[in-house]
């Protein structure tokens, strides 16, 4: 008490002192009459206008399974990846950008130009296409540091991104323009792939169309330059909707965009991805959470410091570039590698070349890329002089053998490894060893990430108890900062697909009652490592890109003749997973090799050529059971030498021996031991 009459009298002194001296500086107050009808009289107005604000509420979980994270705060994604960093950071590289072509010098973009990028072409997006927070735009890009600067620049603005993986075809991406209803489309004239100049404006044209058709069309597409003066696409500009960016940007040289902060919970990006049905899901991220998430998780699972760098090669275009190139590492101040075209062009020395030259320490690819540089050259490592202290592999299941070689051969031995096991939906790593803290075991994804629980389930939503070798479903029992909000567009949707399963009871308050279901099958051993073995759903995963079998049926059936489709995974030495394609035909239709060229042209057209099928088998009948329900199971064992399992009780059993004949030839072949991935596929139908 004492002690603090002390200080008011302190305080009281002062005031009356400067009084006293500086009567000048006494207040006037406004009159009650004006406060009473003024807009502005929340005291706190100047907090709300920082960039940044902290929460009230952790985690509300009041409308399950609708969490709500960092309730209350409000941030700018673009401002703490780039404006943050420049107190200390300015000139250090936050984007290296390799060039395909050896020919080209690999491009540093500092924090500071990044900065002066990303303000200026967000000036371009508000006052040229005068875009506002909450509006959606769809990228279609290749790897260029061009692709981080626009989705920073829409962050900045509140603008929503929507980015489509620049392999998949204009169609495709017409069709996810339309879905998020759209403004405005953003791509490049070209880009190397292969030794080769692509032509990939001529998408737009398709995507624009296609978007149309679907009734909703978009304003203006905006078109980046892959080599300055020339033009990469014999595409033609279509006049007031296609413009060049270069030659708008001038306007807007030089200008500061102030970051419009967001609440936590405002909507960052769309990812669209595959599921059980013909439609792609847009998975919708929410800014607070997801940002926390994968800031936390590159830094303590990647390992990530300033001072590192950091390359991952997966394609921004999927959830692992959004997290793991430009989002989590940018969060962290690091210097993050973008390199344009393929592993291996023009030679099986090309990526440990690239990590020599930049010094790379810290390395992130899949295992299909880690199979492909294996198979192009088992000894092309050691011929570089690189050294990495981390590696990552993600997005599918590493065979022990290949992990072997990632550690022995490409990490030198020097270098700790994390199988990171989590999904599009997820935001950032699920499941993973702490690289500091626990042993790594080739082939396991390891424990569950701090904060995460995950369990697996059997079918009747038991607990399979650890240890016990039995494979499940495995789920993830709480929610986490980076799971996404919903399904844009589709609330429903987003229950049906990953919380009915397991929740007993749908009117349950307690989030408890809603554990995550991640259509995965899992096994876990005594030491809490979780053993991922793949899909139990209709989605196929192949070379680590997520490929949906409805949909690659969706377009077989664009071929007038064909009458039925079913897509099965097969078992691919380098891709891990390829579709593999049964089509009947209209009746009287003949088999002919057109109708197969037609079946592969649909795919690549409708989707890309990702999704290329290893077969297209014409048959004269599918496997059906006697309601008519397809059995893509028995199909799935047929392309993969398996046990078909009893075929009694279908309508039509003999056909299950007339298609084995034609997939597999005359002689009885040996049945052999499938993956459990293949074993289950169909299973959720
Ligand atoms: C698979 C990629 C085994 C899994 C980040 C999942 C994995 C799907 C691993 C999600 C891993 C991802 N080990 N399988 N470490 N990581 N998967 O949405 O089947 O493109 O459901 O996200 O990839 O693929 P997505």
């Amino acid at each position: 008490m004492a002690d603090i009459r002390q200080k008011q009298q302190v305080i009281e002194t002062s005031e009356a002192q400067i009084a006293v001296h500086w009567r000048e500086e006494e207040y006037y107050y406004p009159s009650s009459k004006f406060i009473g009808q003024a807009n502005l009289t929340d005291p706190d107005i100047l907090n709300r206008f920082s960039e940044n604000k902290y929460w009230h509420t952790t985690l509300d979980t009041s409308d399950p399974p609708f969490w709500k994270w960092f309730v209350g705060g409000k941030l700018n994604a673009s401002y703490n990846c780039v404006d943050r960093h420049l107190a200390k950071y300015k000139n250090k590289a936050a984007l290296i950008f390799v060039p395909e072509p050896e020919s080209e010098t690999p491009i540093s973009l500092t924090y500071r130009e990044l900065y002066v990028r990303v303000n200026e072409f967000a000036a371009l997006l508000r006052d040229f296409c005068g875009l506002k927070a909450g509006d959606r735009v769809t990228i279609h890009m290749p790897m260029v540091p061009e692709l981080p600067i626009t989705m920073l620049a829409c962050a900045r603005l509140g603008v929503i991104h929507s980015v489509v993986f620049g392999g998949f075809s204009g169609e495709a991406c017409g069709m996810r323009a339309a879905d998020s209803q759209s403004n405005v489309l953003i791509t490049m004239d070209g880009y190397y792939r292969n030794g080769k100049l692509l032509d990939h404006k001529a998408a737009a044209d398709i995507a624009l169309e296609v978007s149309a058709k679907e009734g909703h069309k978009l304003e203006k597409v905006l078109v980046w330059r892959r080599h300055a003066g020339q033009n990469a696409s014999a595409s033609p500009f279509v006049k007031g909707r296609d413009h060049w960016i270069d030659e708008v940007l001038p306007n807007y040289a030089g200008e500061i965009v102030a970051p419009i902060p967001m609440d936590a919970e405002a909507p960052l990006f769309l990812m669209y991805t595959s599921g059980s049905t013909g439609k792609p899901k847009g998975c919708q991220h929410r800014t607070g959470g997801y940002l926390a998430y994968v800031t936390g998780t590159s830094k303590y699972i990647q390992d990530i410091h300033p001072e590192d760098v950091y390359w991952c090669m997966a394609d921004i275009g999927w959830i692992t570039g959004h997290s793991y190139i430009v989002y989590g590492p940018l969060a962290l101040a690091a210097t993050s590698v973008i390199y344009e075209g393929v592993p291996t062009f023009p030679d099986a020395g090309r990526v440990w070349r690239i990590a020599e030259r930049l010094d790379v320490n810290i390395f992130h690819t899949s295992p299909t890329a880690i199979r492909m540089l294996r198979k192009a050259g088992l000894d092309e490592p050691a011929k570089y002089n690189y050294h990495f202290k981390h590696m990552t592999t993600v997005g599918e299941p590493i065979e022990p053998e290949v992990w072997r070689w990632y550690y022995e051969t490409v990490g030198k031995r020097e270098a700790v490894i994390v199988d990171t096991w989590w999904q599009t939906e997820n935001g950032g790593f699920l499941c993973s060893t702490k690289p500091a803290i626990d042993p790594m075991k080739p082939g396991s994804a390891g424990p569950g990430m701090p904060g995460i629980f995950p369990e697996i389930r059997d079918e009747m939503g038991q607990v399979v108890p650890a240890g016990s070798g039995k494979a499940g479903n495995i789920c993830i029992r709480n929610p986490w900062p980076g799971i996404m909000q919903t399904i844009w567009g589709d609330r429903d949707r987003f229950v049906t697909q990953y919380y009915r399963k397991y929740c007993k009871d749908p009117n349950s308050k307690k989030w408890q009652d809603w554990p995550y279901f991640a259509a995965d099958g899992a096994v876990l051993a005594v030491d809490g490592y979780f053993r991922i073995l793949g899909r139990v759903d209709d989605v196929i995963n192949v070379a680590g890109h997520r490929l949906g079998t409805k949909e690659i049926e969706s377009a077989c059936l664009t071929v007038p003749e064909v009458a039925e489709a079913a897509v099965v995974p097969v078992v691919d030495e380098i891709k891990g997973r390829v579709p593999e394609v049964y089509v009947a035909l209209t009746p009287g239709t003949q088999p002919s090799q057109e109708i197969v060229d037609n079946v592969n042209k649909a795919i690549e057209t409708i989707i890309g050529k990702i999704a290329r099928p290893k077969h297209i088998h014409i048959v004269p009948d599918m496997p059906k059971t006697r309601s008519g329900k397809l059995m893509r199971r028995i199909l799935a064992a047929i392309s993969n030498r398996g046990a078909t399992g009893d075929i009694t009780t279908l309508a039509n059993p003999d056909v299950v021996e007339k298609v084995r004949e034609m997939v597999q030839g005359k002689e009885p072949v040996a049945v052999g031991e499938v993956a459990e991935d293949i074993k289950q596929f169909g299973k959720e139908e």
